[in-house]
């Protein structure tokens, strides 16, 4: 993010805000995870491919470096997720999972389900949020995914998505990297978006704190503390 806390300008454009260091320190996360999870709107908005591409990033890690099996899992209650996306049309089609509720079209359905896993988690309704958009019921999609021997899930956004983990209480660390950069903009995309801590004693607190230069960024990693 930049150093004002934004990922994407207000028209969704977020290619590059952090250096190549930063960015080959993220495909290092992503590797040492068993999932990666994004919101239908950074597809939509990005297109990105969510797997740990080499080359570049190698050079920065170690020889165990890269995570063939890299799970890939989109929140979409609607079934949005076009079928030309990276993340159902390429070679690692098997490893997406898209998470739908059962308000989703079923056409839809059934035509994500022919190229990726499709879940159908239930929804829930209680905050704001929910009333703007189709919340998956987070709990229930952890404990399924566990039960798959998924054990370190990394969220990568976009600021909905991370908001409903950090301010949900489903977050256990977090590695947020700060760019030099400063975007402003009232509808510019803000790092953790959601309805937000309504008052300073609900502020999400992190302890065991480490700052790290990376090129020109910052990375900050931290434990969530328990709530
Ligand atoms: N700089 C970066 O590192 C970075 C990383 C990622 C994304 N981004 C940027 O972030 C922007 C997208 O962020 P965004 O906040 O608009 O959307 P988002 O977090 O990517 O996706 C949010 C959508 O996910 C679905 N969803 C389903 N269950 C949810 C739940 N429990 N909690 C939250 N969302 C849930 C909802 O859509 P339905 O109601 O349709 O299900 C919701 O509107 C893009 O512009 C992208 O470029 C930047």
């Amino acid at each position: 993010m930049t150093l004002d806390g934004k990922i994407a300008t207000a028209s969704g454009e977020s290619k590059w805000i952090t250096g190549e260091k930063a960015r080959a320190c993220g495909m290092k996360l992503r590797s040492g995870s068993d999932a990666i999870l994004v919101g239908v709107n950074t597809v939509l908005a990005d297109n990105p491919s969510l797997t740990v591409r080499t080359k570049r990033a190698a050079a920065h890690a170690d020889p165990a470096f890269g995570n063939p099996k890299l799970r890939r899992i989109v929140l979409d209650s609607r079934a949005r997720t076009p079928l030309n996306a990276k993340v159902v049309s390429d070679e690692f089609a098997a490893l997406t999972t898209i998470v739908v509720s059962n308000r989703a079209p079923k056409k839809r359905i059934i035509a994500l389900a022919k190229r990726v896993n499709v879940i159908i988690a239930p929804a829930k309704n209680n905050s704001s949020f929910a009333i703007r958009h189709s919340s998956l019921d987070l709990r229930w999609l952890l404990k399924k995914l566990g039960a798959e021997n998924v054990t370190s899930l990394l969220v990568e956004g976009g600021g909905e998505v991370n908001a409903s983990f950090l301010l949900g209480g489903f977050a256990q660390r977090v590695a947020f990297f700060y760019a030099p950069k400063i975007l402003g903009g009232r509808d510019s995309r803000k790092g953790v978006a959601g309805d937000g801590a309504k008052k300073m004693s609900d502020v999400l607190q992190l302890r065991e704190i480490a700052w790290r230069k990376v090129g020109y960024d910052l990375l900050l990693t931290a434990i969530v503390a328990p709530r």
